[in-house]
């Protein structure tokens, strides 16, 4: 019997990208082809969606297109997302992509690639279509959750993309574009598929989430209008936004946290706890406005997490500044802090800064607040200790099974059932790795 073809969907960066992604895959499969979660010899093509938000992200999109062509020489590989946008022209010559498509071609990929391979589907027809493991180019194999390609238990979903803000440092907005925002009916029907799936959680992705709707006039309560839409129509257990700005929080927002389907995790990218610095990144807060959007949220939103990122030697950053930032994150105490060295992006106002801090410093400045994130991340953690929360598990890697709770903590534990895409009360006796360990509960145990 013909074998039906195989594509195999690597993706870096960020969730809006893992969204993109998951529509490829989605399209892909609908239409009879095979995706796999690793290339190999025989797979008839390897999609590499890319990130360019730094120079190790051009690093890693290059090293990846490289190991998909030594891991499947005769495959078509496609080099897409925003490495591909901010890439040099000889970009096919220097990875061994066959092709180099932007991210405005992504939802035309599958049916090129359909194209290409349909003397392959055409003679593999009446073959079953399964669904192997998940997108993540190290992830393990596995089996599929319940119908969706991604094999997670989180749906990814975009609700905008592009993004208008000026940012100093950021790439985005030329490998983006401006803001463009699908309708919330789209959004709603996208998360009813996903619904019917059995996904338990979907995650509303986009370039700046805040802004949704603002390209249709919508000032201010876009975010809102689409929350409220969701809730009302929907039932998936959970929806979670993947960020938010400080500008972004208001009551009115925080107060439709009072169901609990919306999780309770707010990442609020702080940058600098400088204004100077913030100032000249152009972001549109102070560091006094970023304290009071997070004191807000922990007001309505008991149990809130809140992360960040934050930028280590940004242009013109003094010692004085970075302590501002630290006595902010110390401050705050994050549930995490995503810390990133400043990479210089050529097209950036920051590129053209005179000021730059030497490299040395910048990782000295980071090795400082990667343990200030460490403790600060502990300490989180600690608060949960004894509690019982409900634990949305999604896979077994040696023999542990992981899971998050509505607040991000990570969560681990042993059963001898399947317990994928199970919503679960469990309780958090003790601290294990980077999260804590849990022990499961008869269902509806309160949480705690
Ligand atoms: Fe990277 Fe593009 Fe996302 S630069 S962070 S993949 S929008």
């Amino acid at each position: 019997m013909p074998q039906q073809p195989t594509v195999s969907v690597l993706t870096l960066g960020c969730k809006l990208n893992q969204a993109d992604a998951e529509a490829m895959a989605r399209r892909l499969m609908a239409s009879g082809v095979r995706v796999v979660a690793r290339p190999e010899e025989g797979t008839d093509a390897v999609v590499i969606n890319t990130c360019s938000v730094t120079h190790v992200a051009d690093r890693k999109a290059r090293h990846l297109t490289r190991l998909a062509r030594r891991l499947s020489p005769g495959a078509t590989i496609v080099l897409t997302g925003c490495y591909a946008e901010t890439a040099p022209d000889n970009a096919a010559q220097l990875t061994g992509a066959d092709l180099v498509l932007g991210n405005a071609a992504k939802p035309e990929i599958p049916d090129l690639l359909l194209e290409r391979l349909r003397p392959r589907r055409e003679a593999a027809v009446g073959c079953p279509t399964p669904v192997e493991g998940g997108l993540r180019p190290d992830g393990p194999r596995r089996p599929p959750v319940r119908g969706r390609p991604s094999g997670r238990t989180r749906a990814f979903v975009k609700i905008q993309e592009g993004c208008d803000e000026v940012c100093a440092f950021c790439i985005v907005p030329r490998t983006r574009g401006r803001e463009r925002s699908r309708t919330v009916e789209e959004v709603v029907q996208e998360v009813l598929a996903r619904q019917r799936e059995g996904a338990q959680e979907v995650v509303l992705t986009g370039t700046q989430l805040g802004n949704y709707g603002r390209d249709a006039g919508w000032v201010e309560k876009g975010p809102r209008r689409l929350l409220e839409a969701l809730l009302e129509r929907t039932q998936v257990p959970r929806i979670r936004l993947s960020s938010l700005q400080a500008q972004d929080i208001s009551i009115q927002l925080l107060s439709l946290w009072r169901d609990p389907r919306l999780c309770s995790h707010f990442h609020l990218p702080l940058q600098s706890g400088s204004d100077p610095v913030l100032g000249r990144m152009r972001r549109r807060y102070t560091a006094e406005q970023f304290r009071s959007a997070v004191d807000l949220v922990r007001e309505q939103v008991p149990d809130a997490a809140v992360t960040t990122d934050v930028i280590a030697g940004f242009p013109g950053e003094t010692d004085a500044d970075f302590e501002a930032t630290c006595s902010l994150c110390g401050e705050v105490g994050f549930a995490a802090i995503h810390a990133f060295p400043y990479s210089r992006r050529p097209g950036t106002a920051a590129n053209l800064m005179e000021d730059q801090v030497p490299v040395p410093l910048r990782r000295r400045r980071l090795e400082r607040l990667l343990a200030l994130a460490e403790a600060s991340a502990q300490a989180f953690r600690c608060r949960y200790l004894g509690r019982v929360m409900p634990v949305l598990w999604e896979e077994q890697k040696s023999g542990w099974w992981q899971g998050l709770t509505p607040n991000y903590l990570r969560v681990y534990t042993r059963a001898d059932g399947d317990l994928t895409n199970t919503l679960l009360p469990t309780r958090l006796p003790s601290l294990q790795n980077e999260g804590l360990r849990g022990e499961l509960q008869p269902v509806g145990a309160a949480s705690a």
